[in-house]
């Protein structure tokens, strides 16, 4: 028992990654699966996709590592957040497809509550703002939309989970219906003061508290699964946006982390203390261990690496996403490119503007479109920072931790230093969700170090320090806000 089984089930597909007794990844296996957009701006997976994805990238994994059951000490699991899914208590049909944390649907059920009144209540509470984002609005009109369903819950004949409790729930054979504090806290239900459900949240959507899964600490018993053939228990349990910032070992105050996938996540630690943003970010909790939570600020951009893809897919101007490096070189600076194709998420909210591009001209090049693309991820991420910055004022010697797929690109790597005038680090694995993940199912299991151990094996494997001007910097963010100022405005 000298392995850790890690699962990443994400937005487009299922991962599974076998860690050694050395915490280093060993083998992984990756699928992909269907989405679904049954209408504009609706975005839906269908939980057997999520859970056989889960199954058979497990199974691969395991034979390609070579390994049984008995290797393996536990599993840990990381997910997308937010996303839905209400399920039989008994079958474990899905009363709905899940409906993704992309899903703007119940855009307008977050504007009449708001118009009610509500939005500074959902804040003071969840610490999250009111938008379709976040579980809860997805749970009241999947409820809303199956006449009798309520009372089906509130009898206990329906569950309500996001995807770890979903996954754990077929894991261990209908046994267990659990979740943890990370992903509790992105369903907009949950207290983050208080550490519990909030009976004052699901009174206002009309959501029977009896369809909410038990919540625990991240590194706690979660169940046992036969997945693998054997009995195999389930120790560690975050979102993936809080899995990376455990992976990143950003456990002090002030440390932060920023990952680049689909989209790009930052958290703050801010320690013990649910620092209330003035500047529309979310208070969450990043991790909690030993019945203690330990709070984050996080700043949610909807789109990041999702630019490269669609400079590679919609337009066809590049073949693989590494060719914006050398573009990016080339590129001269003069397009500024808001991409707010499914709207803007933090600092601005606005699920309503659409992407736009500004300065293009008769000599506009691939080069320069590629260079704009990965300045609206430096761009972006520097509003994020500003925002950190004026609600955690002491940070001034921050350094920014970055992760995920888009993080291997050197240009842009420089030009986010450059942008917020501060370095940023490059960790040695760049699979810090998994990770993350993995730490927490192997330290609970007795076979990887403390908290404090595992920091100490954080190693950079590259650091970008700023080399642009003040007066450059400067100029160019004042291009991106006119650019976003703009963009809100049509
Ligand atoms: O909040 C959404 C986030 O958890 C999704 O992450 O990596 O699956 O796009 P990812």
């Amino acid at each position: 028992m000298t392995h850790i089984l890690a699962i990443d089930q994400g937005t487009t597909s299922s991962r599974a990654i076998v860690f050694g007794p050395d915490m280093k990844p060993m083998q992984s296996a990756q699928q992909e699966f269907e989405q679904h957009f049954p209408a504009s701006g609706w975005v839906e997976h269908d939980p057997a996709d999520l859970w056989a994805t889960v199954q058979s990238t497990c199974k691969e994994v395991m034979a390609k590592a070579g390994l049984e059951a008995a290797d393996i000490a536990a599993i840990g699991i990381t997910n997308q957040r937010e996303t839905t899914v209400i399920w039989d208590a008994e079958t474990g049909a899905p009363l709905h497809n899940a409906i993704v944390w992309q899903d703007r649907r119940t855009a307008r059920m977050c504007e009449e509550l708001r118009a009610e009144g509500h939005g500074d209540q959902v804040t003071a509470i969840t610490g999250l703002l009111l938008d379709p984002y976040f579980s809860a609005t997805k749970v009241k009109w999947i409820l809303d939309q199956n006449e009798g369903s309520r009372a089906r819950a509130a009898d206990g004949k329906l569950l309500f989970g996001t995807v770890d409790s979903f996954l754990i729930w077929h894991m261990t054979g209908g046994k267990a219906h659990v979740t943890d504090a990370t992903n509790a806290a992105r369903t907009m239900l949950y207290d983050i003061h208080k550490g519990e459900w909030s009976a004052e949240m699901c009174a206002m959507l009309d959501i029977p508290m009896q369809m909410l899964p038990e919540v625990r600490d991240c590194a706690s018993d979660f169940g046992v699964t036969d997945l693998l053939g054997g009995e195999t228990p389930i120790y560690g349990v975050a979102g993936d946006q809080q899995a990376a910032t455990i992976g990143q070992a950003c456990f002090k105050p002030g440390m932060l982390k920023s990952t680049y996938g689909t989209g790009c996540f930052a958290l703050l630690n801010t320690g013990d203390t649910p620092v209330t943003s003035n500047n529309r970010l979310l208070t969450t909790v990043a991790y909690q261990l030993d019945g203690k939570p330990t709070y984050a600020l996080e700043g949610s951009i909807f789109i990041a690496g999702a630019v490269v893809q669609w400079l590679r897919d919609g337009l066809g101007i590049i073949s693989s996403a590494s060719e914006t490096q050398g573009l990016a070189e080339d590129g001269r600076g003069t397009v500024t490119l808001v991409p707010a194709f499914t709207g803007l998420g933090a600092p601005y909210w606005n699920p309503d503007c659409r992407g736009a591009v500004y300065g293009l001209t008769r000599d506009t090049s691939p080069a320069d479109m590629a260079r704009a693309a990965l300045e609206s991820i430096g761009f972006q991420t520097r509003d994020l920072w500003e925002a950190m910055r004026a609600d955690w004022p002491d940070g001034d010697e921050a350094v920014l931790r970055v992760d995920g797929g888009l993080s291997a690109n050197d240009w842009a790597m420089q030009f986010l230093s450059d942008m917020l005038g501060a370095p940023v680090d490059r960790p040695a694995g760049l699979d810090t969700t998994a990770l993350g993940a993995a730490w927490l199912a192997g330290m609970r299991a007795g076979i990887y170090p403390d908290l404090d151990g595992f920091a100490a094996t954080w190693a950079r494997e590259a650091r970008f320090d700023p080399v642009m001007s003040d007066e450059e910097r400067a100029e160019g963010y004042a291009r991106w806000q006119r650019a976003v100022a703009a963009t809100q405005s049509v």
